[in-house]
């Protein structure tokens, strides 16, 4: 894959070994976008450790070392303290992106009221980082890859989306489409759901109900050529599911497993074959590369992000 890669640094995270403190995203800044069409955009925020936690801890993103303090204030864009990563906590998550003049897109905005983190997930994959961020998009990928009962009915069925342009990405709408997920019945039948993709890898699923609001969010993090780690967190306006979240912690690392199962068999499979998109299914895997490639242009060029998506009705059996 075409991740930019700076040499790694020798150091390591073992207990046995401590690494002097190496905070190399000032390295990174100095990268210029490209119009790359495969890889992990340099200048964005990806997720790189859960934002409860006891001590500082270190992390690696676009094969670069993060030394994380305990705590990242919320939504509010701090620096490491080498000045080389920009950090935030929101959605539970702490975040980074390189420090420098490349505007990244926007996180989503956070929630209007405060949520309750029911369910946190992670999974390392050995991976291609866009194999991984088309598993968020492909229409197929659930159907094919997540099949528990509860989370979707074993029958065919027809469903039509509807896509429109969202910040830095896109958003699908569909009144019946979720009808086959068995897990939705718990919440009233007013409920609204929408799926928003976002750049780089942000996957935004909000519920929202008379006096019910669900947010199930899924990214995926390059920390190295051919690593990624995936994450799903749930966060809820019902203060009492979170004495659930062991439970439903459970079913979300059983998702991340089947995901990367999936994708371990995928690699080694070239990721830069020449890209073949075939009807109304493949349209948003066309969908996020047309929407990095105008990512990476505004950074070039210092123009605002243009949207390259536009309004579509699409359809498709699953
Ligand atoms: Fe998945």
């Amino acid at each position: 894959m075409a991740t930019s890669l700076q040499t790694r640094p020798a150091v390591s995270d073992g207990p046995d070994s401590p690494a002097p403190l190496l905070d190399l995203g000032a390295r990174l800044t100095a990268r210029q976008p490209g119009d790359r069409r495969f890889g992990a955009p340099i200048h964005a925020w990806y997720p790189v450790r859960a934002a409860l936690a006891r001590n500082a801890s270190r992390t690696r993103l676009h094969g670069e070392w993060i030394d994380l303090p305990a705590r990242v204030a919320l939504d509010a864009v701090q620096t490491t303290t080498c000045g080389g990563w920009r950090l935030i906590n929101r959605f539970g998550l702490v975040w980074a992106c390189p420090a420098g003049s490349a505007t990244p897109p926007d996180l989503p905005s956070p929630p209007e009221s405060p949520l309750v983190l029911i369910a946190y997930s992670e999974a390392p994959a050995r991976a291609d980082y866009d194999q991984a961020v088309l598993g968020l998009l492909d229409p197929a990928h659930v159907p094919m890859i997540h099949n528990a009962w509860w989370w979707r009915s074993q029958a065919r069925r027809t469903k039509t989306k509807s896509y429109s342009p969202s910040p830095f990405g896109f958003t699908a709408v569909a009144a019946d489409a979720f009808a086959s997920t068995p897990a939705y019945d718990l919440v009233s039948e007013d409920r609204k759901v929408s799926i928003e993709f976002r750049l780089p890898s942000i996957r935004l699923e909000r519920v929202t109900a008379r006096g019910f609001e669900l947010i199930n969010l899924t990214t995926v993090t390059p920390q190295a050529e051919g690593d990624v780690m995936i994450r799903n967190l749930i966060l809820c306006s019902v203060a009492a599911l979170r004495f659930g979240s062991p439970l439903l912690s459970a079913w979300g690392r059983t998702f991340l497993r089947q995901d990367v199962a999936i994708l371990e068999r995928l690699e080694g499979r070239s990721p830069h074959l020449p890209l073949v998109f075939a009807g109304d299914p493949d349209r948003p895997s066309a969908f996020y590369f047309a929407s990095k490639a105008a990512l990476l242009r505004a950074q070039r060029d210092e123009t605002p992000y243009r949207n390259p998506v536009e309004a579509e009705s699409l359809q498709w059996v699953t």
